[in-house]
């Protein structure tokens, strides 16, 4: 779809916030809270950001987007824009829905507020039994505070800050202390913060079911032991060499082989292809720990092969 951007308004330190609709007014997509859309940023930068608007909004999808200079570019041409530009960006996809439950713990770092600000407010519209803890690097870079502080959320929302004194910043042992089996944590923001609360959950005693991410990057993986391996097409038996700081996607490319893609970075899930054989080497934050293990599928714009040969359903 081809929206337009109709308002750009600064909502933290380096957050804006972008406002999108049809330019002929028609109703969006519909999207439940949680769901992200990609937006092409410009030439090989599609990129993913969620939704934070109510989805009861037909007629608009507002975006939260943090300006990254060291990123690969996507934020920083957004950040460029005016309004009254136009954006291409794909249909609503929910990886990080709300599931039933009896409380709902939502855990933010940085931008990921935007997400758990959506899934906040609907839990709120359904009377559901909710609490968000919002922790970013200051004052200042605390985004959507007008939201936040609407009668509903800002009893249930606690704010934290990096510059603050030790004493009052988040104190995840003891948030996480209390995994009943009714209770489900939702953590969004940087990737290394979903994996200290996810790791404390874990050691808590939280259930890999009680448990739901949603990363905008892939972590940092280290490649220096990368070894070659070989990719199988199944339908023809024909072997592809992947050579080390190649991805498959690339090494595909090369020999004629086209997989679609979108992030290139293991945290949309396009590019995910069916493992007929071998072991892949899982470096995505797209699937679950019980997927990883089950070694079916993996994403080949990031992921690699432990064996010498992996064989792919292409
Ligand atoms: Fe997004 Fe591979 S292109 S996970």
């Amino acid at each position: 779809m081809r929206l337009t951007l109709t308002r750009k308004r600064q909502v933290a330190a380096g957050i804006c916030s972008f406002e999108l609709v049809d330019p002929q007014g028609r109703a969006l997509p519909a999207f439940t809270a949680g769901a992200h859309i990609d937006v092409n940023a410009g030439p090989g930068l599609v990129r993913q950001y969620s939704l934070c608007n109510s989805p009861s909004d037909r007629h608009r999808y507002v975006i939260g987007v943090l300006r990254d200079a060291n990123s690969r570019g996507g934020s920083v041409a957004l950040h460029g824009l005016e309004e009254g530009a136009e954006i291409e960006v794909g249909e609503p996809r929910n990886h990080f829905a709300l599931s039933e439950a009896g409380h709902s713990l939502l855990i933010a770092g940085g931008i990921g507020v935007t997400p758990l600000l959506c899934m906040a407010e609907q839990l709120a519209a359904d009377g559901g039994s909710f609490e968000l803890h919002y922790c970013s690097r200051s004052p200042d870079h605390a985004a959507f505070l007008d939201r936040l502080s609407e009668p509903d959320l800002a009893s249930r929302t606690r704010l934290y800050h990096d510059s603050a004194p030790e004493d009052q910043r988040i104190d995840l042992a003891r948030l996480l202390s209390a995994p009943a089996p009714d209770r489900h944590l939702y953590v969004c923001g940087p990737a290394g913060f979903i994996d200290l609360v996810l790791d404390r959950a874990r050691e808590a005693g939280w259930a890999p079911s009680q448990l739901h991410r949603e990363y905008f990057s892939a972590p940092v993986v280290e490649t220096s032991g990368d070894q070659p391996f070989q990719i199988e097409l199944a339908s023809t038996g024909r072997r592809i060499e992947v050579a080390p700081g190649q991805s498959v996607i690339q090494a595909l490319s090369v020999a004629g082989v086209d997989i679609l893609t979108s992030c290139e970075q293991g945290v949309c899930g396009t590019c995910l292809t069916r493992v007929v054989a071998g072991e892949p080497d899982h470096r995505d934050a797209y699937l679950t720990d019980d997927e990883k293990a089950a070694g079916d599928v993996f994403l080949p714009c990031c992921s690699r092969s432990r064996s010498p040969v992996l064989v792919v359903d292409l």
